[in-house]
């Protein structure tokens, strides 16, 4: 007989990657120093429990029924929009992100809500224990009798209460603290992590339970990242934001029921988070029309146009190399940008400090915003202020040529809507539009042609 023995494996804690020999840098993710021993159960002794009722039936696509799934409202607006239309009815979400962003005061306010709505909300936390858990309800005034809080990290257990009391929702806060005693190795390393995720699955599919995951993302190797699990899962949200400016970006980064690369905007406040459902008046709030070196651009997140504010400051350059900095923009395209300027437009500026800011703690990595850096910088070197109910937006090219960006419409009609009268956009986005209303819209060729239109 064939023996069975378990095998041990070098695998990146950060994608998954496995290997026989230890490495320093892992070939898929590019992580250093990620890699951990770990024995990894044979296939053959694996064994799994997955209840069905029914035997699978071969069906030509035509007689196929589409259903169309049913859903929860979660009572978040913002986040139901992210998901979808709200959570699917047996679907498995798992929300990432940084320690300290927000992912539990999230989902406890949702759990409060479906709750109220739905019926049973199971909150198991790894991390916390019940009455930190309840502190902290009190402050987001989680008050739902039908939202149960359990402390446990044990699969088994976990699996034991959902059994017990069948609710609609699980959260499991977070997938890096569940372990499975079967598994030699620690809570937290990749085969726990797969594998408890898979025995959730295969829960929320057999029995109709929509489970949400939360899963800590950290810059070192040393805890599983789910990014393991991301095709596991049916929805991968990812929270994120600069942890020294209160919004918070939930972001979906997969959806099977949903958009991708949708966006909701929340601010972290003392009694939780709030959704901010009007972002372009936010970030544009602390706005000073009549300094120079800003100019407004209207970005898209997804299929959302929201307006920021680029900032640049150029400064004479005193010690050697001049320095390029940008903050918020696409680090690559900005030094491009700049010899643009240099090379096409006509400033000098090899003896000049160049730095660009996206005001808010906001990154827009969209080639659109090219347009915006450009006027920022040119209106800071001229020291004059831009129109300040002008907008502008489009891709830059090495010729100085401006390109067409997707979305034109929606952008326009956002910076319309907040009061802008002036949208200089490319001109061959302009012969596509189809808005009615294009007095106030002016296209250009040419990035030295923004010179004229925007002061
Ligand atoms: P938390 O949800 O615990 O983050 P995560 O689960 O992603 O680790 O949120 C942590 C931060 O949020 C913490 O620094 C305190 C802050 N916070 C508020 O500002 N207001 C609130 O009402 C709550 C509950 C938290
Ligand atoms: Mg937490």
């Amino acid at each position: 007989m064939e023996k069975i023995k378990n095998k041990f494996k070098y695998i990146c804690q950060n994608c998954g990657y496995e290997s026989a020999k230890w490495l320093g840098k892992c070939p898929e993710c590019n992580n250093w120093n990620s890699f951990v021993e770990e024995q990894v159960i044979n296939e053959k002794t694996k064994r799994y429990s997955f209840k069905t009722s029914r035997e699978s039936q071969l069906l030509s696509i035509l007689d196929v029924e589409s259903k169309k799934e049913e859903r929860y409202s979660t009572g978040i607006n913002e986040l139901n929009k992210v998901l979808g239309g709200g959570v699917v009815v047996g679907s498995l979400v798992l929300i990432g992100g940084e320690p300290g962003i927000g992912k539990s005061t999230l989902v406890l306010q949702m759990s409060n809500e479906i709750s109220k709505k739905y019926g049973l909300v199971l909150y198991v936390s790894g991390e916390e224990s019940v009455s930190q858990i309840k502190m902290r309800a009190n402050r987001l005034k989680v008050l739902s009798k039908d939202l149960y809080l359990v402390s446990e990290t044990n699969i088994k257990i976990i699996e034991k209460h959902i059994e017990d009391i069948k609710p609609k929702v699980v959260i499991i806060d977070s997938i890096q603290t569940v372990f499975n005693d079967d598994i030699p190795s620690a809570p937290g390393s990749v085969s726990q992590v797969r594998e408890n995720a898979t025995k959730l699955m295969y829960l929320s599919k057999g029995e109709g339970i929509s489970i949400f995951l939360i899963g800590h993302v950290t810059k070192e190797g040393s805890i599983a990242g789910p990014r393991v699990l991301e095709h596991l899962v049916d929805t991968v949200l990812y929270f994120e934001g600069d942890k020294n400016h209160n919004f918070r970006i939930l972001r979906s980064y997969k959806n099977r029921f949903g958009p991708t690369n949708e966006i909701a905007v929340f601010e972290m406040q003392e009694n939780g988070l709030r959704e901010v459902t009007n972002p372009s008046e936010i970030f544009l709030s602390e706005r000073s029309v009549d300094s120079s070196g800003s100019v407004v651009v209207p970005a898209m997140e997804g299929t959302r146009p929201f307006l920021v504010e680029i900032q640049a400051l150029v400064s004479p350059a005193y010690f050697g190399m001049p320095q390029r900095r940008c903050n918020g923009v696409d680090y690559n395209r900005f030094p491009l940008l700049v010899a643009v300027l240099e090379k096409r437009v006509g400033f000098n500026l090899a003896n000049l400090d160049i730095f660009v800011n996206v005001a808010g703690g906001i990154t827009v990595e969209e080639p659109a915003a090219d347009l915006g850096v450009i006027v920022a910088i040119i209106s800071n070197i001229k020291d004059f202020p831009t129109d300040p109910k002008a907008v502008c937006f489009g891709e830059v090219g090495l010729s100085g040529e401006v390109r067409a960006v997707s979305h034109v419409d929606e952008r326009i009609k956002e910076a319309t809507r907040l009061g802008f009268n002036k949208c200089i956009i490319p001109e061959s986005n302009k012969k596509n539009l189809s808005l009615k209303d294009n007095s106030s819209i002016i296209g250009i060729k040419n990035v030295r042609e923004v010179l004229k239109m925007i002061f």
